[in-house]
């Protein structure tokens, strides 16, 4: 009870005071009250001093360093004092290390913590994705097995229906192969010239048919034209002109227009994908590029998407140095853009 800073000044200036006093009696013929006097001034002046000092120099950093301590075994670390400026004494550096120490801790925790809460999410994310195709083409297989294979009408509806469905598990399964390669570093770009005015125009007309059976018009806008070379990887590009060529034909009502703009810049081409279709609510918009995110779940999975497309996309062009801008109106259309190197030769 002793140890804080007052007993600790008391014992001290005592012991002050009682030097000063017991040297005054070398000295001749003092009155009695002269000792008192100084004593009695030695002793206030000393404990006032020494107080402060201690107080300040000492028990108040011993104190938030006790307190602290408290935070770390209690493992509240999220209060922990934030931005306090330090002194150069020995106990504020060691306050400090300390307070740096406990901060690194809770952002190992609160990173881990998310991380496990992404990998509940995700495996959840990818069982329920896994089910519905497992389920109906189970249901069709079995709906076969009961007898219904000798249903000559109905037979190869019920094939077809759960060939469908594994059709779409194949391409669930190949994409989350790709997502989880790319976040593992797994995939290494091969960096080379692309055109990518022939390669929009061989995607064209890949997607020919389904964009005519909707009656949607495909464009390609060359600004100066000519080839535009950049510097990527043939294979990835390719997979993102389609996914983003493929979105815009799919989340548009008939008679729409998909206009791909190639315009140059001093040393990057910027890759614009317009279209005219549903657009994507504001509240969307940064979400998409989730994994598994849909807007329109209905239309989406109905178009046989399996909602990993942008995510793919974005870790694309993450690899190619570049990101992916995205404008739209609800009910007019929506523009997605992202920016490539030249090829410098
Ligand atoms: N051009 C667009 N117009 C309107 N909505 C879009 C457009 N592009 C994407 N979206 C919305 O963003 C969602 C996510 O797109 P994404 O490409 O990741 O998945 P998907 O098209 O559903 O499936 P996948 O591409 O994997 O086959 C879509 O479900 C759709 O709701
Ligand atoms: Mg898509």
């Amino acid at each position: 009870m002793f140890l804080n800073s007052k007993g600790l000044a008391l014992i001290l200036a005592l012991c002050i005071s009682a030097i000063i006093t017991g040297c005054m009696f070398l000295l001749p013929d003092l009155p009695l009250y002269a000792y008192w006097v100084v004593f009695l001034l030695s002793i206030g002046t000393s404990y006032i001093l020494i107080a402060i000092v201690l107080e300040f120099l000492f028990f108040k950093e011993l104190r938030s360093i006790y307190r602290m301590f408290e935070q770390i075994r209690s493992n509240d670390l999220s209060q922990l004092e934030a931005n306090k400026k330090y002194g150069h004494s020995s106990l504020s550096q060691i306050h400090k290390e300390i307070y740096d120490y406990a901060h690194n801790k809770q952002s190992e925790i609160n990173e881990l913590k998310q991380l496990a809460q992404f990998r509940r999410q995700f495996l959840a994310d990818v069982s329920h994705e896994l089910k519905t195709p497992i389920f109906a083409a189970q249901g069709f297989v079995h709906t076969l097995l009961d007898g219904a294979i000798d249903d000559k009408k109905n037979r190869m509806k019920f094939l077809k229906k759960a060939a469908k469905n594994l059709d779409g598990l194949d391409a669930l399964v190949q994409d989350l192969l790709t997502v989880s390669h790319m976040e593992a570093g797994d995939i290494t770009m091969q960096f080379d010239s692309v055109d990518l005015v022939a390669q929009v125009e061989e995607i064209f007309d890949q997607l020919e048919s389904p964009a005519g059976k909707n009656g949607i018009q495909l464009k390609l806008n060359n600004h100066f034209g000519g080839e535009k070379l950049v510097k990527a990887d043939s294979a990835r590009i390719d997979q993102v002109l389609v996914n983003l060529i493929s979105n815009a034909i799919k989340y548009s009502n008939e008679g729409a227009e998909v206009t791909v703009s190639l315009i140059d810049h001093i040393d990057k081409v910027e890759v614009c994908i317009k279209d005219t279709g549903v657009g994507i609510p504001a509240e969307h918009l940064n979400r998409i590029f989730e994994r598994f995110y849909r807007v329109d779940k209905s239309r989406s999975k109905a178009a046989g998407g399996t909602g990993l497309g942008l995510s793919i996309v974005k870790h694309i062009l993450e690899a190619h140095e570049s990101e992916i801008h995205v404008t739209s109106t609800f009910g007019e259309g929506s523009e997605f853009s992202f920016e490539l190197n030249k090829y410098a030769g």
